[in-house]
């Protein structure tokens, strides 16, 4: 008889690739997406000389940093469309909902506030400062942002299409008048600029 009871663990490794292969399968190559973030937030640590453990802790957590999306319909996340003021509240939610998802895993508790400020853009973008959760100028915080957007971009927002040229994502994100950029780090951008073909 199959006894599962032998080895109750599983790796994090191994449970990051199932969530991965269902983010692929189901939610238009958002494991692609992860990937590629994990990638470029890899190649943005070694220019600043950051390895060892931050830069194993900055890996898990980009691979992982969208796991709340899974929360949202697939109707409203794919949507081929402008989204609804209250759809886009429901995907602005993705942070938030990732990282009560994962708070009860004492493994992850050091990613965890990492994911939920990756759009937190040093206030200007999602969710707003919440008094209950940890909060800090976080460099990782910054990297990963900046991973995150270049990757969007970069993918023209239809996951597993890595299109456009590395300066002109580049130069999007320098863009002083695009709300988005609000709150992005600008050093982080620059130190992106001079990495060839990050994520590749
Ligand atoms: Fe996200
Ligand atoms: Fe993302």
């Amino acid at each position: 008889m199959f006894d599962i009871a032998e080895n109750k663990t599983i790796s994090i490794d191994d449970f990051i690739k199932l969530i991965l292969d269902y983010m692929n399968d189901g939610y238009y190559f958002l494991g692609d997406h992860s990937k590629r973030v994990a990638a470029v937030t890899g190649a943005i640590l070694d220019k600043l000389g950051i390895n060892g453990k931050d830069k194993e802790l900055m890996r898990y957590t980009a691979l992982l940093h969208d796991i709340g999306k899974l929360s949202i319909p697939k109707s409203i996340l794919l949507a081929p469309r402008q989204l609804t003021d209250k759809e886009f509240e429901l995907v602005k939610d993705h942070p938030l909902s990732g990282y009560r998802k994962l708070a009860h895993i004492e493994s992850l508790k050091n990613i965890n506030p990492i994911i939920l400020y990756h759009h937190y853009r040093n206030g200007f973008g999602y969710p707003q400062k919440l008094e209950d959760y940890p909060v800090s100028d976080n460099i990782l915080i910054d990297v990963l942002t900046v991973a995150d957007s270049y990757s969007a971009i970069k993918e023209e927002r239809i996951y597993n299409v890595w299109n456009l040229e590395h300066m002109d994502v580049i130069k999007i994100l320098k863009n002083e008048d695009d709300p988005k950029n609000k709150g992005i780090n600008q050093e982080i951008v620059d130190i992106l600029s001079k990495i060839n073909t990050p994520g590749m």
